[in-house]
């Protein structure tokens, strides 16, 4: 198994994408503690999961809730190996009506949050004997494009790159590797609202075919997959990238023509 015996903490892992990455690391042998601010779907997702999962309520914006989110996690297996940030908001509103309480919430979840998190884990790993784990941070196809209205989104997950880069070379010769996963359209709560607030279903899944070469949404699990990959000892010479899972979403150019084009030869 791939994470055999690692100690694992997973943010935001009571629904959506991290109950898929928390899924596949206790089944790859891990001890994950399903960190959530709400309690419930935490202990619910930890239940389903077994004997290898634990729950702990945590807002990550709270700096005492970090701390006692590594404390809670050194009680699982004397150590940690593995941090991944994924717990964040979504965002979209005008960029001439969003407020400053609007940019402070969700740069605090989504960046502020990662970084001192992150901060305390590290200085956890490196006192352990051998220093080493990795971190593994929650960024999306926002990392390379855009999209109207989500301005303190984009600038947070942009910003997750850059830290991470940045910790990552700085951290690199004490056996830290640190990485950032961008996923595109996920099969979560977004794809539920998105889905809602179309006029119809089937306009929006056809739309949404046609943004992503591989025609579909991405599960958490496979988001899960990629994770538990970089989390293990099979990754330990990738540190500071930025992999993006998004069935292709940021490969194509434009979206298909909804016609059969005409060969152009010339
Ligand atoms: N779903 C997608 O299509 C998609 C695409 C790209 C990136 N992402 C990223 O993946 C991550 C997870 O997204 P999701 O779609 O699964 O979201 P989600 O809303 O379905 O789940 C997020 C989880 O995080 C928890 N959470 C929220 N604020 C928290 C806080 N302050 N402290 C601790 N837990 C908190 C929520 O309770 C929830 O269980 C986010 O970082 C998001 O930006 C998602």
């Amino acid at each position: 198994m791939l994470l055999q015996d690692k100690t694992i903490i997973v943010t935001g892992a009571g629904g959506g994408v991290g109950k898929g990455i928390a899924q596949v690391c206790c089944r790859e042998g891990a001890r994950v503690l399903i960190a959530d601010i709400d309690a419930d779907v935490a202990a619910q997702t930890a239940l389903e999961l077994g004997p290898l999962a634990m729950s702990v309520q945590c807002d990550v914006c709270l700096d005492e809730d970090r701390q006692r989110l590594v404390e809670t996690a050194m009680t699982l297996g004397g150590q940690i190996d593995g941090l991944v940030n994924n717990a964040g908001v979504n965002f979209a509103k005008p960029f001439l009506e969003t407020e400053p309480k609007d940019w402070q919430r969700v740069i605090a979840t989504d960046l502020e949050a990662v970084f001192f998190l992150t901060q305390y884990v590290c200085r956890q790993m490196l006192k352990q004997s051998p220093a080493r784990g990795s971190v593994v941070n929650m960024g999306s196809v926002h990392t390379l494009a855009a999209l109207p209205g989500s301005g303190p989104y984009d600038a947070a997950k942009c910003g997750v790159v850059g830290m991470s880069k940045s910790i990552a070379v700085e951290l690199a010769s004490s056996g830290i590797r640190v990485n950032v996963v961008s996923p595109g359209l996920c099969n979560t709560q977004i794809w539920e609202d998105i889905k809602a607030a179309a006029p119809s279903q089937q306009a929006c899944t056809d739309h949404w075919k046609n943004q992503i070469p591989l025609g579909r949404t991405i599960e958490p699990q496979e988001v899960g997959e990629l994770t538990a990959f970089l989390l293990s000892d099979r990754a330990t010479s990738i540190t500071g990238a930025n992999l993006l899972i998004d069935g292709g979403m940021t490969s194509q150019l434009i979206s298909r023509e909804p016609y059969e084009p005409k060969a152009i030869d010339g």
